[in-house]
């Protein structure tokens, strides 16, 4: 039934992306104080955000002045002391300036935050949060997780659940095809114990099933979530925007990123939040408004301030409200190739990146859009590693 809705939303959906993103933004935006007050209410963790932290709970619309300069290192010890992440990833990514696509994109101070070159094994965004997932992960266990055919993250879920010495189950759903889509696939195909994919949106719930129930006989089973999009795995991302407050010496107008199951988006603006700065960060949505949305990324976000809270993790000073955008780049479909993407891909790898057709080169394509709004000093982060060889 479900998914028959999903089709039914699917083949009409320039009209309903259109007034469901309407919807949602509205939801959030437009009712102001009423829909604030919600809000309110649901970012007050178990002790009260606003008793712990001395300020306004939510990414509501107040800014604290007299922000005291924060001890990223410090604050990123404590995070980690806290919830005591296992170590997947090679830490900090490097943050390059990159004239290059610069020039292309017309951005007049243009950084990269290397998220691809976030590990050896299988790089990307995925490591942050799965060093918090798989915290409790080892030998024996099974983890089970979906994602699209050509999912980095189903790849970065089964290479790095092999490295603790456990297995993956994939349950994978249809997306457009690609070159990138279909490399990614075959690698983690060739890597997890079974994959599950489906042919068919109808077919994925019975995909599901097998993949689940194999998982159970196989060992002892670890459900991970489509796209690692869990509360915890956001303070992965977190810690990258702490990274990256110590990699520049005034904060970025912008911060530009994929926007899929919203981690990343909702780390980055946590991070911005907990920095006090006044940057503004973009999500550039490659998947339906479903998933993809506003909402999403603010929740994930207060719900990870809130763990933090729970955790008592000192804060320093209150958290503040930097602007998040969601913009369309997604084109026809999740991971069918759009032209804009292709030609970005085109300008990544005269930089020296590989980008791919499903995330990064859409998200490089909207860059052009952010310089023409005025923003001049802006980061991308480049989510995407290549699968490389099985290692
Ligand atoms: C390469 C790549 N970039 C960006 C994203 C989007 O990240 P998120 O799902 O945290 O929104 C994904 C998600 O799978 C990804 O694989």
């Amino acid at each position: 039934m479900l998914i028959r809705l999903a089709q039914l939303l699917h083949s009409r959906r320039d009209l309903f992306e259109r007034f469901g993103e309407g919807l949602v933004e509205f939801g959030i935006r437009g009712l102001g104080l009423a829909a604030q007050r919600v809000a309110g209410a649901f970012a007050r963790g178990p002790r009260g955000v606003s008793d712990v932290v001395g300020g306004y709970p939510h990414f509501g619309s107040l800014a604290v002045k007299g922000l005291e300069a924060l001890d990223t290192a410090d604050f990123a010890r404590k995070i980690r002391a806290a919830f005591s992440p296992c170590c997947l990833g090679t830490w900090p990514t490097p943050l390059e300036s990159h004239p290059v696509l610069a020039a292309r994109t017309g951005v007049p101070e243009l950084w990269i935050k290397r998220e691809d070159r976030s590990s050896a094994l299988y790089g990307g965004n995925k490591v942050r949060g799965l060093e918090f997932l798989f915290r409790d992960v080892g030998p024996g266990d099974v983890v089970v997780t979906i994602g699209g055919w050509g999912s980095t993250h189903c790849l970065a879920t089964a290479r790095h659940a092999r490295a603790l010495g456990a297995q993956a189950v994939l349950a994978q759903f249809p997306q457009g095809h690609s070159d990138s889509e279909a490399r990614t696939s075959r690698a983690s195909g060739s890597v997890a114990r079974r994959t599950f994919a489906a042919s068919s949106w109808t077919g994925f719930p019975l995909e599901w099933l097998q993949a689940w129930s194999l998982a159970g006989r196989l060992g002892r089973r670890v459900y991970i979530p489509g796209g690692g999009a869990r509360p915890v795995a956001v303070l992965g991302h977190l810690l990258a925007t702490l990274e990256l407050a110590q990699q520049l010496s005034a904060p970025p107008d912008a911060i530009v990123t994929a926007l899929g199951s919203g981690g990343t988006a909702a780390g980055i603006l946590l991070g911005c939040s907990l920095l006090g700065w006044p940057t503004r960060v973009f999500g550039v949505r490659v998947a339906s408004w479903l998933v993809a949305n506003r909402w999403k990324v603010e929740s994930l976000a207060r719900r990870a301030l809130r763990l933090m809270i729970s955790r008592n993790v000192p804060l320093l000073h209150a958290p503040t409200s930097p602007p998040l955008s969601v913009v369309n780049g997604m084109g026809d479909g999740y991971g069918v190739p759009s032209a804009a993407g292709e030609a970005a891909r085109a300008w990544g790898a005269e930089a020296g990146l590989e980008v791919d057709s499903t995330y990064t080169g859409k998200t490089i394509a909207a860059l052009p859009d952010v310089a023409r709004m005025g923003f001049t000093r802006v980061v991308y982060w480049h989510t995407y590693a290549a699968p490389g060889s099985d290692l």
